[in-house]
């Protein structure tokens, strides 16, 4: 399904009934990486995926654009589907926008899960790097991103054992448009620190990490789980960095048991 927020066409899909449950995505891929959640949440929970501004079959917008403002398109998409409150559960690039949207709308939050994500914003270092991909994608496309990505973004043990999943994360990476890569990756570099936010935060927080996670290390979820008050956080063996899509049924049964938790 389609619908227009803050003037941008947005891709999502909306499925089963309860507890409203939304996913956002991480950095380069779209809803697609939420198949496996969609499937064994809907019988329990309302499921909502969307293509993030800028992703899969969402517009990109000719502008630049902030972390809040993909922030906003979700909170504009929640009043379109006349959702008041919601469990917003994000990877990575989606965990930065789960907590931008926290920041923003704190009770249109009904807990969150963050995953493989930090609350740090970048070093000068990070930044630059991240400038460096948005050029590369905007002169050499996706398909470059894709190849500098993939072998960090999943871990070992999914490199060496899992051509499927090494298949579909790639075609994934390659399908999203040049322009939303490259104001993505600047998006994230203006991100502010959300250590403070998450201090005070009043709402229980499910915190997921993959074992074999190289870009986000346990140093700093452990740091997470220590400065959020109401904090689990999980491990999931045998996953890197996209741990819902490297070991689906681990990641799904921490979601299953936060919800039961929550319900
Ligand atoms: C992601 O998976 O969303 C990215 O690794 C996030 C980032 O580049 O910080």
């Amino acid at each position: 399904m389609k619908t227009t927020v803050n003037d941008v066409e947005i891709a999502y899909r909306d499925e089963g009934t309860g507890l409203p449950f939304i996913f956002l995505h991480a950095f380069p891929m779209n809803q697609r990486m939420w198949d496996e959640q969609l499937e064994a949440l809907k019988p329990h929970c309302r499921v909502i995926t969307l293509d993030l501004r800028g992703f899969g079959e969402s517009q990109s917008p000719n502008s630049s654009y902030s972390l809040e403002d993909m922030a906003s398109d979700v909170r504009a998409l929640m009043k379109h589907l006349s959702i008041d409150r919601a469990v917003i559960a994000g990877l990575s690039m989606g965990g930065y926008i789960a907590m931008a949207f926290y920041r923003n709308y704190p009770d249109a939050v009904r807990a969150l899960v963050l995953s493989d994500t930090r609350t740090v914003s970048d070093t000068d270092e990070g930044r630059s790097r991240r400038f460096l991909s948005a050029q590369k994608a905007a002169q050499e496309g996706p398909a470059a991103i894709a190849r500098d990505m993939v072998p960090v973004l999943l871990g070992p043990t999914s490199l060496k054992e899992r051509p499927d999943v090494v298949e579909r994360v790639t075609r994934i990476a390659e399908s999203n448009p040049s322009r939303g890569i490259a104001a993505a990756q600047r998006a994230m570099a203006g991100r502010p620190d959300s250590t403070s936010l998450m201090s005070e935060a009043r709402i229980p927080v499910l915190l997921i990490r993959g074992s074999e996670d190289a870009l986000s290390p346990p140093s700093e979820m452990e740091a997470m789980q220590k400065n959020i008050p109401a904090a689990t956080l999980k491990i999931i063996d045998r996953a890197g960095h996209l741990s819902n899509l490297e070991q689906p049924d681990l990641f799904n049964a921490a979601l299953l048991e936060f919800v039961t938790a929550l319900n």
